[in-house]
């Protein structure tokens, strides 16, 4: 088949600003919308480190809550995690939109991280797409104050090419993006170019995929028969699994078998868990 040539990037649409990759991100944003000391950024209990990184940088004070009704006066950022890193679960639509409805309550933006997206694995999300913070279920068609961070690292295996954007609030989005230039935190114009080229291209997203799923096919069973238990864990790459004991315990464990695991052992964990990565 003769595939059209890819596209050259034009200017970006109002509402998107490619970012290296989202790491930086979601480190920076907290510094980006000018939040600062007497500041809360909010972020899930059990989280990707970096949330809370950029909430320090910052001097605002972190708070890791997944109930929208603990969100206390204060908050200027929140950040959602579906599908989540580690422990992979999803937000439904309502939830979501339980989530925006009481940030804007608050006055606070609420950022939502979904590289991880289109990695759904068991019932409904192996079927139906999972929700994103801008779909229109979520904000009721108005996305004042909502944005979402996507990246190819995932979907495209695109890691080192540093490929992500941020979307959403069409106001934040000039500001920020207008903030990044001035930090010299431009996208190169060939990471560009492959990012629509890769975003306009479907069959390679299946093909990792498949990839993603073969090996967890391997490693869910093995961690379970080795004892441990799986939780959550519907979507996304990990899995989240606890032997029930310390965590520390079940890394030396599998270290002495020769597998690497991160460990979870957050104090605010309903159980002392492990993160295994297929
Ligand atoms: C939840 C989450 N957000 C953001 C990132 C950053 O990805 P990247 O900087 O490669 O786009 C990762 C990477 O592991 C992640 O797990």
């Amino acid at each position: 088949m003769v595939r059209p040539p890819p596209r050259r990037p034009g200017p970006c649409p109002a509402q998107v600003v490619p970012t290296i990759g989202s790491k930086e991100l979601v480190a920076l944003l907290p510094f980006l919308l000018g939040i600062g000391e007497g500041d809360t950024v909010v972020f899930p209990r059990t989280a990707y480190p970096t949330y809370e990184v950029g909430a320090r940088m910052v001097d605002a004070t972190p708070f890791a809550s997944d109930d929208p009704a603990e969100w206390p006066e204060g908050t200027r950022l929140v950040w959602i995690n579906s599908p989540g890193n580690p422990d992979g679960r999803v937000w439904s639509a309502e939830e979501l939109a339980r989530a925006v409805a009481r940030a804007r309550e608050l006055g606070a933006v609420i950022a939502g991280d979904e590289c991880y997206a289109e990695l759904g694995w068991e019932a409904p999300w192996d079927a139906e797409p999972i929700p994103s913070l801008l779909d229109p279920r979520v904000t009721g068609g108005d996305a004042t104050g909502v944005l979402a961070a996507y990246s190819l690292s995932k979907q495209s295996n695109l890691a080192g090419y540093r490929a992500a954007f941020l979307a959403g609030d069409e106001q934040l989005i000039a500001s920020i993006g207008n903030a990044r230039k001035h930090f010299g935190l431009m996208t190169p114009t060939p990471v560009q170019a492959a990012m629509v080229a890769a975003l306009g291209d479907d069959a390679h997203v299946e093909e990792q995929k498949e990839l993603y799923r073969q090996r967890r096919r391997v490693l869910l069973p093995a961690v379970q028969n080795a004892g441990f238990s799986v939780d959550r864990s519907e979507a996304g790459l990990y899995l989240w699994a606890t032997e029930g004991r310390d965590a520390w315990d079940s890394i030396g464990r599998l270290a002495e078998i020769g597998i690497l695991a991160g460990p979870g052992p957050s104090t605010v964990s309903p159980a002392p868990a492990t993160c295994a990565s297929p």
